[in-house]
């Protein structure tokens, strides 16, 4: 089974709790959207190799790290994954962006894809998959059966609010998929929203609603 880890720092945890207040501007939401989801890239790297490189300071030469030549890809799920992606890529601007678009019917909750642009790459690459919201699961789950088939393997998800049965269909359908939140809410309701939640992670950052 795939890992599921909720990721604790108190910044994530501070700037989430504002994120779901009712009462902020979209503004806010759109910068606090993009704060965590830097915050959370910092952990979810937390694996990268790194490897040994000679470098000359003004002193001495010295031995110092650097990543081992990794290649990644951000690829956000629209529209709400938008929001995050600049706050990552500021942190790793080698990144190549793909997107895939999909939203969820209001009736089915099923996930309904309408756009994918993918580095040509893509199969070489480490993949972060970023969507704010993992509720029914089905939109992660579609996005990444969307890479598996163009041959991409290494995969994580990265959102920021998880709802139990999310975790579990995604967990279950891609057991080889590790995912990243920064809070496992308590369940969805009736219409599919997560709660406690902060609503429609799309609607909020766009201000179309
Ligand atoms: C939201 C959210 C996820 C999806 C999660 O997108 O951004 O993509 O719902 O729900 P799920 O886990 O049940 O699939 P939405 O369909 O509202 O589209 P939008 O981002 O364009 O508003
Ligand atoms: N999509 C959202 O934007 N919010 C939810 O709570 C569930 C799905």
């Amino acid at each position: 089974m795939s890992n599921f880890t909720v990721v604790e720092h108190p910044l994530i945890q501070h700037k989430l709790s504002i994120l779901r207040r009712k009462d902020i501007s979209s503004k806010e939401f759109r910068e606090l959207v993009n704060e965590i989801g830097m915050l959370m890239a910092y952990e979810v790297t937390r694996d990268l190799p790194l490897e040994d490189i000679t470098i000359e300071t003004p002193i001495t030469t010295t031995t110092a790290k650097q990543i081992a030549g990794k290649k990644m890809a951000i690829i956000p799920i629209l529209r709400a994954g938008i929001g995050m992606v600049d706050g990552i890529h500021s942190l790793m601007p080698a990144a190549r962006v793909g997107h895939i678009g999909m939203y969820r019917d209001e009736e089915t909750l099923q996930p309904v894809e309408y756009l994918v642009k993918l580095p040509t790459d893509i199969a070489d690459r480490d993949i972060l998959l970023v969507d704010p919201m993992l509720a029914t699961g089905g939109s992660a789950i579609m996005g990444i059966d969307i890479l598996k088939k163009r041959k991409a393997h290494n995969i994580k998800f990265v959102c920021l609010v998880a709802a139990p049965e999310g975790v579990k269909a995604l967990q279950e359908a891609h057991p080889d998929i590790d995912i990243y939140a920064a809070a496992l809410d308590d369940h969805l309701n009736e219409h599919g929203y997560i709660v406690p939640g902060l609503g429609d992670a799309g609607d909020r950052l766009f201000g179309t609603k």
